[in-house]
């Protein structure tokens, strides 16, 4: 059915958009994502919950079936008006996130995404670890070991610290993690049995006994808050469909999401917002 509609298409001139998707396929195809994040303004007076959009709204542009939200401590949104697509689950009960095919923990979090870790690192599928998740992990030696336990359980994670984050996982500087990053990103995979995007320019993906890759693509326009939460989704949605492999979802949403920017249209500024918009296809 699939090749005869591409085929009717091709006689026609025209190319379907939806070419890359199985014609009979459906939402549950493309897999759950659940993002956990976004601190509300109860502890800290500091409202993080846009970081928690920001990945939400990527993972439904880029090809997730179904996007789900838990909002940490007080993050009480019922609905997000400009993409009402997007659910919110209490998140008192974790247990959306453990049916989600693919969950994304840590955009905006805040202190109070270490509450929820534990019962996030034991319970996920496949699992996203961005930003405040990766500075708990750091400070917490329970925690680091449910992570790399992951690993012998064969969860997939993907971490995707900024070379600070990763600083603070290697207990080192930012300075010490550029000056060596390839090194830095297969120490990081090693330790916590985890696939690693050291981000920056030229991104570096590493795991395992996989040859590391360093991104062609991105440029100094990603250099705008909230690119990381939007790339953080964007690896969430590439991760949620059945036997996704946590490397190869890693480098193609990494991949993606710097073509994003070297394709962006001159004198349009980019923002978080509008590159989750445009995060679909390729
Ligand atoms: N060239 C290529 N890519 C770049 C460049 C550049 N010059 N500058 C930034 N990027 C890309 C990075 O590779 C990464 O994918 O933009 C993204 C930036 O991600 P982050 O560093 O995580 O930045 P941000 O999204 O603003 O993170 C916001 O993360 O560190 C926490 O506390 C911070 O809450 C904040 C949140
Ligand atoms: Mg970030």
């Amino acid at each position: 059915v699939e090749a005869d509609a591409a085929r009717a298409c091709a006689v026609l001139g025209h190319r379907p958009a939806s070419t890359a998707r199985a014609h009979a396929s459906h939402k549950g195809s493309y897999g759950d994502v659940c993002v956990v994040g976004g601190e509300g303004m109860q502890q800290r007076g500091m409202g993080m919950s846009g970081a928690a959009l920001l990945a939400a709204r990527a993972a439904l542009h880029a090809g997730a079936g179904r996007v789900f939200v838990g909002l940490l401590d007080g993050g009480a949104l019922a609905v997000d008006a400009v993409q009402p697509e997007l659910m919110f689950r209490a998140i008192d009960a974790l247990d959306f996130a453990a049916t989600a095919t693919a969950t994304v923990c840590g955009c905006g979090g805040g202190h109070a995404v270490a509450g929820v870790l534990p019962q996030v690192l034991a319970a996920s599928g496949r699992l996203v670890l961005d930003a405040d998740a990766l500075n708990a992990i750091a400070q917490d030696d329970g925690l680091r070991h449910a992570l790399a336990s992951r690993g012998a359980r064969g969860q997939a994670t993907v971490i995707t610290p900024h070379p600070l984050e990763a600083a603070r996982l290697l207990r080192t500087t930012a300075a010490d993690v550029q000056s060596q990053r390839l090194h830095a990103a297969a120490a990081l995979a090693r330790e916590l049995q985890a696939v690693v995007v050291l981000k920056g320019s030229g991104t570096v993906i590493a795991h395992g006994d996989r040859s590391p890759v360093i991104n062609p693509t991105g440029n100094a326009l990603l250099a705008t808050a909230g690119t990381g939460d939007v790339l953080a989704g964007m690896v969430g949605a590439r991760l949620a469909p059945q036997g996704a492999d946590a490397f190869d979802a890693a480098c193609a949403a990494v991949y993606a999401h710097g073509l994003r920017a070297d394709a962006w249209p001159a004198g349009r500024p980019l923002t978080a917002g509008r590159l989750a918009n445009a995060a679909s296809g390729a």
